[in-house]
């Protein structure tokens, strides 16, 4: 079960850190209570818990680490800290168990677009990262310019289904190497959009397809330049903008013939707990439980 707290972050915009820690602290139990009686089962069958020690928000972290290690305390059970990062290129597990590196993962969330190379199981390397915004940002401040509600990933998504992604010539959003950047192409919409004036419904779908195709673009083209100088025998796509739907076609389109494509889905590609046990299982697998008590780490990398 997945516990959302958009509609609460909606009125302003985007995520308020501090609502976030404090709808953390009233869904955690309820949640877990809930989950428990969903999966039929009871804390004695409960072998070890997972929590997420970052990188993201510190209120929200802390409030998750927090309980957890209470929890463990409590109950005697032991506690495994997960990035978050790893959670999403861990979800491939979950639709794959038998997956194994090595693997290049395309991982585009809210606060990350990271290219990596997961060579074995603990390594993972970054080989091409953001310059500006994550991908998901790039999304929701679209949205925003579009009118359109927080958070404006699936508002896009749906929106440019009715229209033309060739109406508008948006720039390649582009960075050196393998990194990405997505100003130019914001701006970019920011001053076609101020450009038209008022919009005409067929003109905001256009303009939001054209937009989404610019993204989708820059980020497929990025996975075939590392294939081009490294290549793997399969590429997986994780975190929340994985779930566009332009984005798995082309993926597929543009990929699928060349390399093993792993595209999770969508339920496992936005964030939830389901993946943070799958990279929790690896972690313990490979090293035992974090036995010390560990701190959130707003700032942490894939491991
Ligand atoms: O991984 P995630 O659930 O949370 C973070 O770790 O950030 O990703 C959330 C991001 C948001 O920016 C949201 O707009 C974007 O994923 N997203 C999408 C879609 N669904 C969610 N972006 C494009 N198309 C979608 N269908
Ligand atoms: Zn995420």
């Amino acid at each position: 079960m997945i516990r959302s707290q958009d509609e609460l972050h909606a009125p302003y915009g985007g995520v308020v850190p501090e609502i976030a820690a404090r709808a953390h602290l009233q869904s955690l139990i309820p949640v877990i209570e809930r989950a428990l009686a969903t999966a039929d089962s009871t804390w004695d069958q409960i072998d070890a818990l997972a929590v997420t020690r970052g990188p993201g928000l510190i209120g929200a972290l802390l409030v998750g680490v927090n309980m957890a290690q209470s929890i463990g305390l409590a109950r005697g059970l032991p506690v495994i800290g997960v990035s978050h990062l790893a959670g999403h290129l861990y979800a491939a597990k979950l639709e794959e168990p038998g997956l194994r590196p090595p693997a290049l993962a395309l991982i585009v969330s809210g606060g990350h677009s990271d290219l990596v190379r997961w060579e074995e199981h603990g390594a993972i390397e970054v080989v091409g990262r953001t310059r500006d915004d994550a991908a998901g940002e790039a999304f929701d401040k679209g949205a925003r310019i579009l009118g359109l509600p927080f958070p404006g990933g699936p508002a896009i998504d749906r929106l440019a289904e009715g229209g033309d992604p060739r109406s508008f010539a948006f720039p390649r959003p582009r960075a050196p190497g393998l990194d990405f950047s997505f100003s130019g192409v914001k701006t970019s919409l920011l001053y076609q959009v101020r450009k038209l004036g008022d919009l005409t419904d067929q003109q905001r779908a256009d303009l939001a397809a054209s937009y989404q195709e610019a993204i989708v673009d820059a980020l497929l083209q990025r996975v075939e330049a590392s294939l081009a100088a490294e290549p793997v025998p399969t590429v997986i796509l994780g975190g929340g903008v994985a779930r566009n739907r332009r984005l798995r076609k082309a993926a597929a389109e543009r990929l699928g013939a060349r390399v093993h494509l792993i595209v999770p889905a969508p339920d496992l590609c936005t964030d939830n707990a389901a993946m943070i046990g799958a990279a929790a299982l690896e972690q313990w697998e490979r090293k035992g439980p974090d036995l010390a008590p560990f701190d959130a780490d707003p700032g942490l990398g894939f491991s």
